[in-house]
């Protein structure tokens, strides 16, 4: 299969992720930081090991900051639900996944308040307007670093800055970015980062990171056996500890630790030209076909390799069918679990097919991609 559908999960991932799955799983998958036999030692130093990189790619400093999560949006729950109280007031943005959506709305039934800002029609963020809606109680800024609908990029840096000025805890969903653009949390002002293990990092599903700033203390959402302070009946205090209770996926999170190592191995600028010389063919490729209406920037240099598209007039779950049937392509169709990011842009009602590329597509992956959409779009015209 050709496989364009990277912004739900990537696909494949590094020959060494693999290879260092299979060694964990055969040879030292033991509960780490429990016992301290030889083989739970092994698992403990390789977890360390992906906290490490981790640092190194993000520019942190202390590899304690780093809580191992299930996915982004296990990080987001923690970072929201963790982080605000009654009382207190959230700003985000119009493009939000419903990862960050949900939990923040969830969170009005007990009096946690928020602005959602509107974004243009392409998903632009206009960073005044984070300005104008921070209140007395606003307690933290939540947003998306690049939309997982439009592909848009936030201007995060600029946002960091308001939020540092109004001493605000930022939150970024690094979700469509991480592994592909530089994110450095000390020159980006960032608090709170969500990551999935299993996107641009090139890890296993089942992983996730949730960076957290030093001096910031979150109330855990869970309680449980973390191998430390073991005589104590409450959650103990250390972090990660706090915040990790119960076995942790030793085999998920040194398989990250693998696609961490091949990120900063290929290097993010490599990673990232190849990605946008895909976007910037794909979309000149696009804007040739009169039947095809393109969303968003429209523009690698705005956009995150996502490209969301409708045939004029179609379904476009019938196109994603068309495309897997026919031709082997998987891409995604419908609504991409953000709806508001969908009523910004136009597309809530027809939905949009998502073309998300990824490192390890090729221009040919692309050019079949537009000759089968090529010929969809005559097949459909001459059916009518
Ligand atoms: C922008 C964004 N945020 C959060 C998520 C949730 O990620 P996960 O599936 O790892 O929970 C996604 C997933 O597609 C996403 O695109």
């Amino acid at each position: 299969m050709i496989y364009l559908d990277n912004a739900a999960t990537s696909f494949p991932k590094p020959e060494n992720v693999y290879r260092v799955m299979d060694d964990c799983m055969r040879n030292y998958c033991a509960n780490p930081g429990r016992a301290g036999h030889k083989m739970a030692l092994d698992a403990g130093r390789g977890i360390h090991k992906t906290r490490e990189l981790i640092c190194k790619l993000f520019n942190i400093d202390n590899p304690m900051q780093i809580v191992f999560t299930s996915n982004a949006t296990d990080s987001l729950n923690l970072a929201i639900k963790g982080s605000l109280k009654p009382g207190d007031h959230v700003i985000t943005t119009s493009m939000e996944h419903n990862s960050m959506i949900r939990p923040i709305k969830e969170l009005e039934k007990i009096g946690v308040r928020n602005t959602i800002v509107m974004c243009d029609q392409q998903g632009k963020l206009d960073v005044n307007k984070i300005r104008k809606a921070i209140r007395r109680n606003t307690k933290m800024i939540a947003m998306t670093h690049a939309s997982n609908v439009t592909g848009t990029i936030m201007p995060i840096e600029e946002v960091g800055k308001i939020a540092k000025e109004r001493r605000l805890i930022f939150l970024v969903d690094a979700a469509q970015s991480a592994g592909v653009y530089k994110i450095d949390v000390e020159q980006m002002g960032i608090d709170l980062l969500a990551v999935p293990g299993h996107k641009g990092l090139m890890g296993p599903q089942g992983t996730g990171i949730l960076y957290i700033a030093e001096g910031l203390k979150l109330r855990q959402l869970k309680e449980g056996g973390t191998g430390s302070k073991s005589e104590l009946l409450t959650q103990p205090d250390i972090i990660p500890d706090r915040y990790e209770s119960g076995t942790p996926n030793t085999p998920g999170i040194i398989g990250l630790g693998a696609g961490i190592e091949f990120v900063l191995n290929e290097g993010i600028e490599k990673i990232q030209k190849h990605e946008k010389e895909l976007t910037a063919y794909m979309l000149e490729e696009l804007k040739k076909i009169d039947e095809i209406k393109i969303y968003g920037p429209q523009n690698e240099e705005e956009q995150a390799s996502v490209i969301s598209i409708n045939i004029i007039g179609e379904d476009s779950s019938e196109i994603s069918y068309i495309l897997d049937k026919e031709f082997d392509i998987g891409v995604r169709s419908g609504l991409h679990c953000a709806p508001l990011a969908h009523q910004t842009g136009g597309t809530l009602e027809p939905g949009t097919v998502r073309f998300s590329l990824g490192y390890f597509n090729t221009k040919e992956d692309v050019e079949k991609a537009i000759q089968a959409l090529k010929k969809i779009c005559k097949e459909m015209v001459s059916d009518k």
